[in-house]
């Protein structure tokens, strides 16, 4: 259960950066959101631009998780925004592990930060959602927004509430993979595993990919995945 306390601030360096700062005073579930962040944190060592009009928040969980615990925040959390986006009309795909596309172009990125080796201290999960922002700079994946998408302005508050309830609604992890797994950009894909080709066709309850040809099933390691589509 996320968001019984969510913590608003006009202007953060950065959700996630504060989260961590305060990781002992915070409690589980609980969800910090700015109006902008200065020093946005992507995947990998990138910027997350983050003027105002988007949406810009992290929560914390810290109840004695499993490494694969990990794994099914991913799902949950990319299905919740993925789920948020078609309640609006909007049809997006999921570029693994947790990038949000609408035809390609990026809506929603996730950064999950995490301490701990096989049993986590915590979990960090940050969201950013392009809600109202029209002019973007050209990034290496092309972006666009909510608004763009529809031409309409949303409340930024309604959108974290439903994100929160969406979330929170999400009963069972096998259910979840399931939708999540269906509406991955590369499912059905084709690909190339050492001159051989293969399908790509399910993502398994651990976060393997299982691809398909006619020979059989092969099944790539989480870690090992590096699939451009
Ligand atoms: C990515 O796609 O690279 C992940 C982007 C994650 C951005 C969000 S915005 C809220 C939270 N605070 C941060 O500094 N980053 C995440």
């Amino acid at each position: 259960m996320i968001g019984k306390k969510i913590i608003k601030f006009d202007t953060l360096d950065s959700t996630n950066t504060y989260i961590k700062q305060h990781i002992s005073d915070l409690e589980s579930g609980d969800v910090v959101v700015a109006g902008e962040q200065t020093h946005g944190r992507g995947r990998r060592g990138n910027v997350w631009a983050s003027e105002s009009g988007n949406l810009y928040l992290s929560f914390l969980l810290k109840d004695n998780m499993s490494r694969d615990e990990q794994f099914n925040v991913l799902i949950k959390s990319s299905l919740s925004v993925f789920r948020l986006l078609r309640n609006h009309g909007i049809e997006s795909n999921i570029k693994y592990p947790n990038d949000i596309l609408v035809d390609q172009k990026k809506i929603s990125g996730i950064l999950i930060e995490t301490s701990g080796y096989d049993k986590l201290d915590w979990i960090v999960v940050g969201i950013g959602i392009n809600v109202n922002q029209k002019d973007y700079k050209e990034f290496d994946i092309p972006a666009t927004s909510m608004a763009k998408e529809t031409e309409r302005k949303y409340n930024l508050d309604g959108l974290l509430s439903e994100f929160i309830s969406i979330y929170n609604n999400i009963q069972s992890d096998k259910m979840a993979l399931l939708e999540y797994s269906k509406n991955l950009t590369f499912i059905k894909k084709t690909i190339s595993i050492d001159g051989n080709s293969y399908e790509i066709f399910k993502l398994d309850e651990f976060g393997n990919l299982i691809v398909k040809n006619e020979k059989g099933a092969k099944t790539l390691p989480f870690k090992d995945i590096n699939i451009e589509f």
